[in-house]
């Protein structure tokens, strides 16, 4: 990043932690602005912070958050450090409600300014929450993960959350898991293609 796109990077983290423009501020500990190198190739979208998250500031270090790491380390052999972490809301939904599309809505300038600043080759979308709000879509994560999408010349690859493979345990095939390790590689394999790319 430049120093101008540094300024403008901390003046959005700012705007951020003071935010006020829906109810989730009322009740919010911390608010999570994102993780991660700012020269990222990949951004990773969640839905919002959980209780774990709201109490540090920081996105996916709950139970979730362990699991992405292990499908991004152990099943794509791809360094969570690597990757910048944010969610389509920056606070806590109370009980871990989904946000709802207006709370979405009030904060969507924060991740498209992200998105801009960062501009990645690739967005990773986890769940129906942030691949609905970004595509614009009603269709499921069901029938769009593992696929590629073109969203704004970047391409935009969703897979499961990992809430929901949390509450589905299998790992037969065809089964939740098995298609996110699938994932996941398809991921890694797009990355080296990219990195490839740099160095010919
Ligand atoms: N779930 C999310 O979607 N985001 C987090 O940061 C943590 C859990
Ligand atoms: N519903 C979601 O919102 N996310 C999933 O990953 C699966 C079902």
């Amino acid at each position: 990043m430049s120093i101008d796109i540094n300024e403008a990077w901390d003046e959005l983290k700012r705007r951020v932690s003071e935010c006020q423009k829906c109810g989730l501020c009322k009740k919010r500990n911390k608010t999570v602005f994102g993780e991660g190198p700012t020269d990222c190739r990949v951004v990773i979208v969640g839905e919002g912070p959980g209780a774990d998250e709201d109490a540090t500031g920081k996105p996916f270090v709950g139970k979730a958050g362990q699991l992405l790491t292990s499908i991004l380390e152990d099943g794509g052999k791809i360094p969570r450090n690597t990757l910048y972490i944010t969610n389509t809301v920056k606070c806590r939904p109370p009980e871990n409600r989904n946000p709802t599309k207006e709370e979405a809505q009030a904060c969507s300038e924060f991740l498209e300014a992200q998105l801009l600043l960062l501009h990645p080759d690739i967005v990773v979308t986890l769940g129906n929450i942030p691949t609905q709000f970004l595509l614009k879509t009603t269709q499921g994560i069901t029938s769009l993960r593992g696929t590629w999408v073109n969203w704004r010349g970047i391409k935009l690859f969703p897979m499961f959350h990992p809430s929901y493979l949390l509450r589905n345990e299998s790992r037969a095939p065809g089964s939740p898991k098995y298609l996110t390790w699938q994932d996941v590689k398809a991921l890694k394999a797009e990355i080296d293609k990219l990195q490839g790319a740099d160095t010919l």
